[in-house]
């Protein structure tokens, strides 16, 4: 990722429609044929190849030469499209630190209009990087990480639109292919502060889980360590997993997300709280 983050601005035109191609032709070919890129951008060969070159240099691009020489755009390329179309617009002018690495998601910091996060997400990155994976999905000209990651960041969007500001979470910027732009929220993860009043802290997620749910939203990945705490305030992120509460479990995946955070008041702040009573609270 540091890789697209450096590159964002030396990208030149030739290399951004060769990517903008890429992406094209991935909805058709696994790896996309050079014949295809040729037609696609109208460049000579030996432009395509200097271009390509770098790109693969860059940890955006890959090359297969079996059965035929074809290539595929990786996350670095797919992060540098997002980058450049959200510079384009606009959103974003330039990118900061490293925030947090999950393990489906990098998250930077960003500039935009004031300081702003962007979350990459990386859906089945590393389980299609394998040799045996790459084959097995990638074949029939299915690009399953890309299409994932995309999924996972308009969803995880979705539910930033339709909870915020009722629910305490990040408001949201912008969505580009797999990425999401959201305010920044400065301050630790839960799991690594000392609240104040952990009492109130509790009841106060318990509130937001409660007005999530009446907007039928459930997080269904909820824990100590997808809470924020910024100026004593808890903000709930990490929603791309969210489901509705039309769900056939709703129920039971609402009773996962309290317990979770029940047993983390109890580990650290020796909170006693009954579990049936705040499940019946959220979801009443
Ligand atoms: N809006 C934000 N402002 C500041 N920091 C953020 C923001 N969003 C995410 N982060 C940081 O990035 C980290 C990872 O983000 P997030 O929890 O959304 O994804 P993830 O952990 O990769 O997902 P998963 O739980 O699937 O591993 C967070 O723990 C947090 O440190
Ligand atoms: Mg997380």
């Amino acid at each position: 990722m540091g890789v697209a983050a450096e590159h964002i601005r030396t990208l030149n035109k030739y290399e951004k429609s060769i990517l903008l191609a890429l992406e094209r032709g991935m909805k058709r070919y696994a790896w996309v044929p050079l014949e295809y890129l040729k037609t696609a951008t109208k460049l000579s060969e030996s432009e395509i190849n200097y271009r390509l070159s770098r790109l693969m240099e860059w940890g955006m691009v890959r090359f297969n030469p079996v059965p035929y020489d074809g290539y595929a755009l990786v996350f670095g390329g797919y992060d540098t499209l997002a980058l450049a179309t959200l510079t384009q617009k606009g959103t974003i002018s330039a990118l900061g630190t490293l925030l947090g690495e999950g393990k489906e998601s990098v998250v930077y910091e960003a500039l935009g209009l004031g300081p702003v996060a962007i979350k990459f997400h990386r859906v089945g990155g590393r389980s299609f990087s394998s040799a045996r994976l790459n084959r097995e999905y990638m074949e029939d000209g299915h690009c399953p990480w890309l299409i994932a990651s995309r999924k996972s960041a308009e969803r995880e969007y979705q539910a930033l639109k339709a909870l915020h500001p009722k629910v305490s979470v990040p408001l949201p910027i912008a969505q580009n292919r797999h990425t999401v732009v959201m305010s920044l929220i400065n301050g630790p993860i839960l799991n690594r502060c000392n609240v104040a009043s952990p009492d109130e802290f509790l009841d106060e997620i318990l509130e937001n889980v409660r007005i999530a749910y009446q907007a039928g939203i459930i997080h269904s990945d909820l824990s100590e360590y997808n809470i924020l705490v910024e100026d004593g305030k808890c903000i709930l992120i990490d929603w791309p997993q969210w489901v509705g509460t039309d769900h056939p479990n709703a129920e039971a995946i609402a009773g996962r997300d309290i317990d979770n955070i029940l047993a983390f008041f109890k580990r650290k702040y020796k909170l006693k709280r009954d579990r049936e009573v705040a499940l019946q609270w959220v979801t009443g």
